[in-house]
């Protein structure tokens, strides 16, 4: 006999009204991967939300791969679509085909290793000022890097230094006003806070600066080669008739907001905390230190890469692991379905937490330590290890987001040796990322040769 959504297991460590949202807030990683151990399906409850929680490899295979049936939507989806409306992230399934073959060719192997330089003069603009032995704030300091970059490589677009820190400012403002909105509890949804007028001036700012950069490259015929090419200069897919037109400037916005959203918090999040191991663990920094000397790859990886990925590959996929940026996937059931051996009804929320797997010791022995050991002459398992999705809205920006991670690696420990200011473990802090609450850390210069 089939059970059903109420013969599921609720998660530990749930309040009236606030649900799961305290037991999550305290600690968002290990709450996360404790979930687990209730079962293959679990239910979750954050601010007003109720959510079945995935933890089962394959079923969690089953709903990232299936997305007529577990279409995009369920309560953060829904929130950063008010943000950024139906972009590649957001929209639903029988818009995403499209999109995502306008977005393709700026995220093409080929294309990839031009954007190292890009990435390169972020990093050094970024730490040109630094002083030796300076403490440096590891969150700001990353998103000033990773903004710069997602603006240069995928827009072709040198924001003026100002322009890059409001844009900084106001892209982590919007992300943790999303936050705010989807772990309040409807009842107090309508109090105003003193966050809410900011995260509102933040998004218009925003959408201006973006709806600029738009403005400017319209006005501007030649292909750059870039996603902004890609989306401005799409042949109109039925000229004159009356199916799927090109994207208007509004739409546009909002795939760049998409852009900003979804590659730059992220990437920051994962750039903090290999820094952040990197410090704990000095033996490895002094050996990719090593390897710089020698060259670090400067491409994506290749064939024989992939057989025996470098140190600082090991150390990209060994971060992503450990400390995955993104912590929840939200999906919805379009049609009643059974999963498991579970009827769910049409509308049921599902949510995937790449934790849940990742920190699971039957897949990843002593899950919490930090071993990029564990990947030599070994790939990552596709079922579970889910730092990026899978199926079809897997993140766009995978192969990118390591190359930008390796290629800021080296452009940083050039110059620079990472240490740790104090011996307390970091806090993990949610924002739209996972990242470490308040890391600060000690540049050093390096004498060179
Ligand atoms: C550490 C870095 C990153 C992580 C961990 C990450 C993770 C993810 C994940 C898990 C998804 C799938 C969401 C879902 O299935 O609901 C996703 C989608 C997406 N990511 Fe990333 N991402 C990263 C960096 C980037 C970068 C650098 C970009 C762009 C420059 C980017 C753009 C996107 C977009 C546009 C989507 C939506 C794809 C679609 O629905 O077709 N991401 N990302």
């Amino acid at each position: 006999m089939s059970a059903d959504l109420s013969d599921l297991p609720p998660a530990p460590g749930r309040l009236p009204l606030l649900g799961h949202t305290v037991a999550l807030l305290r600690d968002p990683q290990r709450f996360l991967a404790s979930v687990s151990a209730q079962g293959g399906l679990v239910r979750l409850r954050l601010g007003p939300h109720r959510m079945v929680l995935v933890c089962d490899a394959t079923l969690t295979q089953a709903v990232f791969a299936d997305d007529r049936v577990f279409d995009k939507g369920g309560p953060y989806s829904d929130r950063v679509g008010e943000v950024v409306g139906e972009g590649l992230g957001t929209c639903p399934h029988s818009r995403h085909r499209r999109q995502r073959r306008l977005c393709q060719p700026a995220f093409h192997h080929t294309r990839l290793p031009a954007y190292v330089p890009a990435v390169t003069t972020a990093v050094r603009e970024v730490s040109a000022p630094w002083k030796d032995g300076q403490v440096i704030d590891v969150k700001r300091t990353m998103m000033a890097i990773t903004c710069q970059a997602v603006a240069r490589t995928m827009f072709s677009a040198r924001l003026p230094a100002e322009t890059a820190r409001q844009v900084t400012e106001d892209v982590s403002l919007v992300v943790n006003g999303l936050l705010r909105r989807l772990l309040t509890p409807r009842a107090l949804s309508r109090v105003p806070t003193p966050g809410t007028p900011r995260y509102h001036r933040a998004l218009t700012r925003l959408r201006r600066t973006v709806a600029d950069v738009v403005a400017a490259r319209r006005a501007d015929p030649a292909d750059h080669q870039d996603l902004l090419s890609g989306l401005l200069l799409a042949p109109d897919p039925d000229p004159g008739g009356d199916g799927p037109r090109p994207l208007t400037d509004r739409e546009v916005t909002d795939q760049v907001i998409t852009f900003f959203l979804a590659g730059t918090e992220t990437l920051a999040g994962l750039l903090a905390w290999t820094l952040y191991e990197l410090a704990r663990h000095p033996g490895t920094q002094r050996r990719l230190h090593t390897d710089l000397a020698q060259g670090l790859p400067a491409g994506p990886p290749t064939a024989a890469d992939r057989e025996e990925p470098s140190l600082a590959d090991r150390v990209v996929t060994e971060t992503l692991r450990l400390h995955t940026p993104i912590w929840l996937l939200t999906r919805v059931l379009t049609t009643d379905a059974d999963l498991g051996g579970t009827r769910l009804p049409a509308g049921t929320q599902l949510a995937i937490s790449p934790y849940t797997h990742h920190w699971n010791p039957v897949h990843h022995p002593d899950p919490t330590a930090f071993d990029p050991g564990r990947w030599a002459g070994r790939r990552p398992d596709r079922t579970t290890y889910i730092p990026y999705g899978a199926g079809p809205r897997r993140c766009i920006g995978d192969r990118y987001t390591h190359l930008a991670a390796t290629a800021t690696l080296a452009a940083l420990l050039t110059d620079w040796e990472i240490s740790p200011v104090t011996e307390r473990p970091a806090r993990a802090v949610l924002g739209g990322a996972v990242v470490p609450r308040r890391l600060r850390l000690r540049v050093t210069a390096r004498e060179q040769p």
